[in-house]
């Protein structure tokens, strides 16, 4: 079933592949030059606007001595049977954009047919005075414009290809990352995939607004790329429509950036997206997606600017006639229209706006990624490249495609069991549907139908395989402040809840399929950062546990609340019992912080509270807790029976990573920030860190 997404995807793909593909302009040179060369006559114009201005097509669409000059001078001029035909529809498409007519290309033909019988020469048509017949140009007067034109066309096609090339940096991204990640990782050494760790995957530099310096070189080359796109090949001659070199200057420019702009929308959607082919065939995680996202729209939102400000600018000027004769023109406001929502996308993307509420951003996000199609396509619905404008609601359409098959796959409404442990823990079981395929470190989108009115909004968990049932799953829930916290109002009387599931999502590197090559594996799972963890140490006991020793496996668990531990007791008293070691730091004990303070290389443990004996001890020091201490009581069983080592007080990184130089560990992390922080701080040369992450 998994396989058949997949392929479901997979053509979907090729799909958009294919579209994008058939991206040309219908800007005909030929065409252009006839259009400029006798736009220097008059055709009973009262006014004569801007390049692309409404008025101007109005006259000339409607001028049979027009129609019949233009296509007779198409005819001439253009060497073949195509590009004569390409040149007619270059003016079907402009009038029927402009002014609503409906012509078709066998209409311009007759139109040329018909002309022939009344042409006069274009020179007895000096400027000024009204053309009354259908012109014949000459092969001397009109060689200049056509060369001109043609040249003017063949930097559009660089810009579009110099597009593709941005294009084609992601394409060999994904590649990159995906040969790595399906084959390459078995034939690098050790040794060096380690250096590489150590001094490039490994390493968060805080200027780098996240991002790892192998993540921050790639967005770097891909900024000098840019960069470099925007520069080179700029040699072209002045023509009758760009006549200034300032104006020649400014719309190239202006080209280069919106072309590569525009070929940038699609990627910028496709890693977007929570269906992202980019992803499977990467093996990459949403949440390095997601970085990338967030780069290129800030490339993207440059380049637009530059565009953007470029034609005001010139319209503004007196050379551009001012800015009410260009804002009459549909395509230039929603051309305004489309930067102000990129812009207005930024302000709603910042941190500080997505912690607030997770929902308004996202809701903003994709109303403004949903009208800045619109913009984009009445922007361009009369100035071509409609395809890249197709390209995005193909990947938008697709996600949702994706996500409606994959909620019916999973049997649409499934009921879930609800346990609600306090305030913020909640336990969600239910039976595994026969479409969804569980595999160590999936998670699922969950839609949750009580109350009905938030059932829009869907959020990830990961999934953990029922130690007891093994046709259960189970979600370990903590409640933050939106939907998950209603869930716990709304649901106190009820036993059971209903849910659409959305999933199973996640891609992971082949080479974590399974720990074999190391000697050791080590969990660190920071509160319900456990979640992802014991995803995976379940899986390992049910399927490895005949070729591993279980006894490599080490579990450590920080949590700031013992009632998580009630919660998910079962499940680590199953893995204690497989031979598996779990730790249990309790970090909160002493006093009222909820944040984890560990601080790099330094052992906050307060001395004589640390060992896990002491426990007689601890109450004594905090009369203050008497709760606390009577449910540290309660857990003193546990710990006896089984094993479980609970600890209070807060760890020292060499605690739960002692120093190792000879060992090959393999470290699972999850956790807060400042947690995994100090892991990547205290890893050993030889120590692989496979880190989850459950913010974006
Ligand atoms: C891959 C993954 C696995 C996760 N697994 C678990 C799990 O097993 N158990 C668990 O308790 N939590 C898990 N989370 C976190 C969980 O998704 C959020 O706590 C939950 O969405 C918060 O919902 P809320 O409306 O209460 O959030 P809010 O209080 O509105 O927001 C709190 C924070 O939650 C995150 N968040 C909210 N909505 C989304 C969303 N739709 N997509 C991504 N992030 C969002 C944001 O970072 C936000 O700042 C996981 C997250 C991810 C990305
Ligand atoms: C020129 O335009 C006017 C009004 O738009 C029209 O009445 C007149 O017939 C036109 N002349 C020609 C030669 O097309
Ligand atoms: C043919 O061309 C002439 C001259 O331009 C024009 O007056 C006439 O209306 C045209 N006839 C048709 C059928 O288009
Ligand atoms: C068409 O012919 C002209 C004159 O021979 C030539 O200059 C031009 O390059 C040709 N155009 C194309 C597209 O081949
Ligand atoms: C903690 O326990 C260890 C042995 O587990 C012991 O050697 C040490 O003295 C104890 N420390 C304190 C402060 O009780």
């Amino acid at each position: 079933m998994k396989l058949k997404s997949i392929q479901i995807q997979f053509l979907l793909f090729i799909g958009w592949i294919q579209l994008a593909s058939t991206l040309v302009i219908y800007d005909s040179h030929v065409a252009s030059s006839c259009i400029y060369f006798l736009r220097k006559r008059s055709w009973n114009c009262s006014s004569m606007g801007g390049h692309m201005s409404s008025s101007t097509w109005e006259c000339q669409c409607h001028n049979i001595e027009w129609l019949g000059s233009i296509t007779n001078c198409i005819h001439d001029f253009a060497n073949s049977t195509a590009e004569m035909n390409h040149g007619y529809l270059h003016i079907v498409k402009r009038c029927n954009g402009k002014v609503g007519t409906d012509f078709t290309v066998d209409d311009m033909i007759s139109y040329q047919e018909n002309a022939t019988n009344y042409l006069k020469d274009s020179e007895l048509f000096p400027m000024g005075t009204d053309v009354t017949y259908p012109l014949s140009i000459s092969n001397g007067v009109f060689t200049w414009w056509y060369k001109t034109f043609r040249d003017y066309n063949y930097f559009i096609s660089m810009c579009q290809r110099l597009g593709w090339g941005a294009v084609g940096y992601w394409i060999g991204i994904i590649g990159f990352y995906g040969v790595y990640n399906y084959i390459g990782f078995k034939y690098v050494p050790y040794q060096f995939k380690q250096t590489v760790n150590k001094y490039l995957t490994y390493r968060y530099d805080f200027i780098f607004f996240g991002l790892n310096r192998l993540e921050a070189l790639i967005c770097f080359f891909f900024f000098v790329l840019n960069i470099l796109l925007c520069s080179i090949g700029y040699n072209l001659e002045l023509n009758s429509y760009l006549s200034s070199s300032w104006f020649l200057t400014l719309d190239c420019l202006s080209f280069r950036t919106d072309i590569i702009a525009f070929s940038l929308m699609p990627v910028l959607y496709l890693m977007g997206i929570r269906n992202n082919p980019f992803q499977w065939l990467g093996l990459m995680s949403h949440n390095t997606m997601i970085k990338y996202h967030k780069f290129i729209a800030i490339i993207f939102f440059i380049l637009a600017l530059i565009h953007s400000i470029i034609w005001t600018a010139y319209a503004r000027s007196s050379d551009g006639g001012g800015f009410s004769v260009w804002a009459a023109d549909a395509y230039f406001y929603w051309g305004i229209v489309g930067t102000i929502t990129v812009g207005l996308m930024f302000g709603f993307s910042i941190e500080i706006v997505r912690n607030i509420y997770y929902e308004i951003f996202l809701f903003f996000h994709l109303s403004f990624s949903v009208l800045f199609i619109a913009a984009m396509w009445k922007h361009c619905e009369t100035l071509g490249w409609m395809s890249w404008v197709y390209s995005m609601v193909a990947i938008l359409v697709f996600d949702r495609v994706c996500r409606i098959f994959r909620i019916f796959q999973n049997g649409l409404v499934n009921k879930v069991k609800i346990d609600i442990y306090n305030e913020e823990m909640i336990k969600l079981e239910f039976t595994q549907p026969t479409g969804l395929i569980f595999y160590p470190g999936s998670y699922v989108y969950l839609h949750f139908l009580e109350p009905f009115y938030s059932s829009w909004q869907s959020h990830p968990f990961s999934l953990i395989r029922s130690t007891k049932f093994s046709n259960k799953l189970i979600i370990y829930l903590k409640c933050k402040k939106g939907i998950t916290r209603k869930l716990k109002k709304n649901t106190l009387s009820k036993e059971y809840i209903k849910v659409l599931i959305d999933g199973p999502y996640g891609n992971f590197p082949v080479s974590t399929k399974n720990d074999n090559k190391f000697d050791e594996i080590i969990g660190i799972g920071g509160g319900l950062g456990i979640s992802s963890i014991l995803s995976i140490f379940n899986y390992r006991v049910e399927y490895c546990e005949k070729n591993i020793m279980m006894k490599n496996y080490k579990l450590n668990w920080l949590i700031n609340d013992l009632k998580q531990l009630d919660m998910i007791k079962e499940n680590l008293e199953w893995l204690v019992n497989k031979g598996i070691k779990v730790v249990i730091y309790f970090t909160k004990y002493e006093g009222e912080h909820e944040d984890y303070i560990i601080q790099e290389n330094e052992n906050i443990l307060s001395s004589d509270d640390s060992n896990s004996t002491d426990i007689e001890k601890t109450e004594n020091k905090n009369d203050n807790n008497v709760d606390k201490n009577i449910e540290i009581k309660n857990h003193k069983e546990l710990i006896e029976n089984n094993f479980i080592i609970l600890k209070y007080g807060k760890p020292s990184m060499d605690e739960l990573l002692p120093s190792s130089e000879d060992i090959k560990r393999r470290v699972y992390a999850c956790g807060p920030n400042r947690l995994i922080k100090s892991i990547r701080n205290q890893v050993n040369f030889l120590d692989e860190l496979q880190v989850e992450n459950h913010t974006w």
